[in-house]
């Protein structure tokens, strides 16, 4: 499918994020759990990652990425007409984190939901804040990830506890006559494969357990699966868009692990230098890092206005993907 013209283009006109104060570093895990600082660094280029405190919910995260987000963008929040949250850890079973959200910043009019894709999340919740604005059914979109995966780790099993945290990104999208910018959203193509469900999810559900269950992961599959299907979704969305990898100012990936990363970056021939990377600092925050790694990125004064950004993910279900967006 190649570029369709439609009335508008959404454009962001400002992000933030915000990550809890409770830092949790390589070598305390080390000494609750059989690893090491030089295992986690190497394996997946994590030196520490922020756990939500006591009481702190998902909603609250978000809350405060959003007010960095609509600050960022000169929009105050009762003018938002779409909120749509990426979570894969909601406040409650119902209603949506999305709604909880709404009413925290002051918002009646809006309508708010949530998408669940897990790590591939935000993406998700940019498809479909895109396709509302894009038609002209929303003129101001609020699009956020936001996770308390703490909440679902299990402190005991190092081969996924290390590699979590919590966190929140959010970026405010504006609805542009498309003939008026070439900035915005450029395209989004996402895919899932519900056969892979076993190899990451977490172990616990309403309907099945009625409990919430802890992240299991069989890390070696997801990586070999990461590896490839992304490799394929960005090369599909920089052919359908007829898009040169030269041409990319940005790959702001999903960041789950550096080596990844940079393999993304090497199957693309991108030097690192373009590569946004905060894995380091805050771990994988799931449906949050996307959104949290280009609103760090814009505040270093890296990502600049017109920038051509190329973002991939892929998460649980497996869903993955990618997609272009000129900032
Ligand atoms: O965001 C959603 C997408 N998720 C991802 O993209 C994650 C994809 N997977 C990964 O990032 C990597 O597979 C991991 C970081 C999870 C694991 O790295 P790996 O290089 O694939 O290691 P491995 O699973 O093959 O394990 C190697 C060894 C094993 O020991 P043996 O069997 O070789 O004796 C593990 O038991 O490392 C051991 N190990 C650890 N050792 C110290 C596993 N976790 C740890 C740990 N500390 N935390």
């Amino acid at each position: 499918m190649s570029h369709i013209s439609t009335p508008f283009r959404s454009v962001i006109s400002g992000c933030g994020h915000y990550l809890p104060d409770n830092v949790i570093t390589n070598e305390e895990l080390s000494k609750t759990v059989d690893t090491s600082h030089q295992w986690i660094v190497e394996r997946t280029g994590i030196h520490q990652r922020q756990f939500a405190l006591e009481g702190q919910l998902t909603s609250d995260l978000a809350f405060e990425a959003s007010k960095r987000a609509l600050e960022k963008a000169g929009v105050d929040a009762k003018e938002l007409d779409l909120i749509v949250v990426a979570t894969a850890t909601p406040d409650v079973t119902f209603p949506s984190t999305g709604t909880r959200l709404q009413a925290k910043l002051g918002n009646i009019t809006g309508l708010a939901f949530d998408v669940a894709a897990v790590c591939a999340g935000y993406l998700l919740a940019l498809n479909v804040a895109d396709n509302f604005l894009k038609l002209g059914q929303s003129k101001t979109a609020l699009v956020v990830g936001a996770e308390t995966l703490s909440r679902l780790l299990d402190m005991q099993d190092r081969r996924t506890c290390v590699l979590f945290g919590d966190g929140a990104g959010a970026v405010v999208l504006k609805a542009v006559p498309s003939d008026q910018t070439d900035r915005g959203v450029i395209g989004i193509h996402m895919q899932s494969d519900g056969n892979f469900h076993d190899i990451l999810y977490a172990d616990g559900g309403v309907s099945s357990t009625g409990t919430r269950g802890k992240v299991y992961m069989e890390g070696r599959e997801v990586f070999r699966h990461a590896v490839t299907k992304l490799a394929a979704s960005a090369e599909k969305t920089l052919c359908d868009y007829k898009i040169d990898p030269e041409d990319l100012d940005w790959l702001i990936p999903h960041q789950a692990n550096l080596r990844i990363i940079e393999g993304m970056a090497k199957k693309l021939n991108m030097s690192m230098e373009k590569v946004i990377t905060t894995v380091q600092h805050h771990a994988n925050t799931s449906a949050a890092s996307i959104p949290l790694a280009l609103s760090h990125a814009v505040e270093k004064g890296q990502v600049k206005e017109g920038d051509l950004i190329l973002h991939e993910a892929i998460g649980g279900g497996l869903v993955w993907g990618s997609g272009l967006v000129r900032f």
